[in-house]
């Protein structure tokens, strides 16, 4: 297999990975920080990017939530980053980060709890010179995101004073057209547009803003990006954990909200959308807007449902959906989404995109399969004693997660008397190119909100534009429920069903 060559040197890759800017003086106050997010992801985030000299050296964290935490929430905050790897207990930057760290408990509704939070934001910035530089991070359950933007409006919390005031809004914005109006209406009324953060943490892997870097920056693909050259496009996101203790939350969502709405539809738009004139915040969101409109209605029957029943991954026996903790034993959630959909646009008419997404399958892989048509005619026909049978199509893959790279399949010719071929992989790994893994995706939206460069975020828009999209077939489901559930086995790769409108089309799911 062939692999790639960086063509730059560690000290060229090391002065690219330097910030252009500092961000200003600023608390990060995160309300929910006695859950799961803040610990596993945002302050791992947080204290890589003070590892890389990225964040501002008058920084500090407020963690707000409702258990009486005090300073147990540094010390786990503490063990959250060590576990995070790349640091090793003592090290004298964690400690000194640690120390930066405080904590508020209050309910999110409760009106004396945010003159008492705003008190102690006031000392804060005394102690530590942050100068009223605010990034709260709504990572609570969204039912009180609207509460708390709304608090924040009546305690004078959300107009700039003396230095910038910003809020990123955790996922899921929204859980129908309807709902993500109204929250986008209720955070407008207190916030501006541009103070406004809508995070979806796909847009911060590399591997995802790289899509864009392999269309845009190379001469050779572009041309060929299009109904003319392209047969069909895949998009899986498939994990193989289950709901991870996430019952009640997951029985709400389902895989078409809790990942198709967003991270699918996010890798479809950098698939599918126009060169924008310039990768800055309006041009990016207009392009991805485009696509998402062009979208036509999808009609139910190319939409495919499933739930996970019990099954055996890597040797284990894992329990059904149904069996989940907090789970109804009746349960009609979806863990497993398929659509076929159209882009009807000059450049996609007639190309389908299928996309999946689901939780307990065979593999975790996030990948982007980009399969192009056969050449005119077959000048060279694989015989029957050819080792690789048909020749088969070019196809990209592009390997969001966890092997990342992308690979481009071509024909090549097997070496002995006969003409026949076989497919093999040009292959870029990531990790084998530039020595380095990627960061989890907080780190670089983390330090985009605070630089305050929304390119990588959601706009009011393109939410509710795909949640237009996404909202007819939730009814649709809601009035046609699932008879057959569960219909797949934890490990396999999703529903018998979801083959269907692929061999429909002759064609089929390509699992890596
Ligand atoms: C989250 C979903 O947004 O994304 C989870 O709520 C899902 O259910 C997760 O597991 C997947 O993220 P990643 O980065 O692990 O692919």
């Amino acid at each position: 297999m062939a692999t790639t060559e960086v063509l730059i040197s560690p000290e060229q890759l090391r002065a690219s990975q330097r910030a252009e800017r500092i961000p200003d003086p600023c608390v990060v106050v995160i309300f929910g920080a006695s859950g799961d997010l803040t610990k596993r992801k945002l302050l791992p985030a947080l204290f890589h990017l003070e590892q890389s000299g990225l964040l501002p050296e008058k920084f500090a964290v407020v963690g707000v939530a409702r258990r009486p935490l005090g300073d147990s929430f540094a010390a786990d905050m503490r063990d959250g980053i060590l576990n995070g790897g790349g640091v090793e207990a003592g090290d004298p930057k964690l400690e000194a980060f640690v120390r930066k760290i405080s904590y508020h408990a209050m309910n999110f509704d409760d009106h004396d709890g945010y003159i008492a939070l705003k008190k102690m934001l006031d000392s804060v910035d005394q102690q530590y010179g942050t100068n009223g530089g605010r990034l709260y991070y709504l990572a609570t359950a969204p039912d009180y995101f609207a509460e708390i933007i709304h608090q924040l409006g009546e305690h004078g919390m959300a107009k700039p004073e003396k230095n910038w005031v910003r809020v990123i809004v955790e996922k899921p914005f929204g859980h129908d057209l309807q709902s993500a109006r109204a929250l986008n209406d209720d955070v407008n009324q207190v916030f501006e547009e541009e103070q406004i953060f809508r995070i979806d943490h796909y847009l911060g892997k590399e591997t995802v803003q790289n899509i864009l870097v392999f269309r845009f920056a190379n001469g050779i693909f572009e041309p060929v990006w299009n109904r003319n050259y392209i047969d069909h496009v895949q998009i899986t996101a498939a994990e193989d954990i289950g709901i991870e203790g996430r019952g009640p939350f997951y029985e709400g969502a389902g895989a078409l909200r809790d990942v198709m709405q967003n991270h699918v539809m996010e890798l479809l738009s950098f698939v599918a959308m126009e060169p924008p004139s310039s990768f800055e915040a309006n041009s990016i969101r207009t392009e991805k807007l485009k696509v998402w409109r062009a979208v036509e209605p999808i009609p139910l029957e190319d939409t495919v449902r499933g739930q996970y029943g019990p099954g055996v991954m890597g040797g284990v026996a894992v329990k059904g959906y149904r069996e989940e903790d907090r789970v109804n034993p009746n349960s009609l959630t979806e863990t497993y989404a398929a659509l076929r959909l159209r882009i009807e646009n000059w450049r996609w008419a007639g190309v389908p995109f299928y996309l999946r997404a689901g939780k307990r399958l065979g593999k975790r892989s996030t990948e982007i399969t980009v399969q192009f048509k056969q050449p005119p005619m077959h000048l060279f026909t694989n015989d029957k004693n050819s080792p690789c049978g048909v020749i088969e199509p070019n196809i990209i893959s592009m390997r969001i997660q966890p092997d990342e790279g992308i690979a481009l399949r071509f024909a090549a010719k097997v070496p002995g008397p006969s003409m026949s071929s076989c497919p093999v992989n040009m292959n870029f790994n990531y990790k084998d190119a530039f020595g380095v893994s990627s960061a989890n995706g907080y780190e670089r939206l983390l330090l985009d909100a605070m630089l305050g460069d929304a390119t990588l975020f959601a706009h009011r828009d393109g939410v509710e534009a795909t949640w237009s999209l996404m909202t007819p077939i939730l009814q649709a489901w809601a009035s046609h429920p699932p008879r057959d559930f569960p219909n797949y086995a934890a490990g396999s790769w999703g529903p018998a069903s979801s083959d269907v409108f692929l061999s429909r089309d002759g064609h089929f799911w390509r699992n890596s």
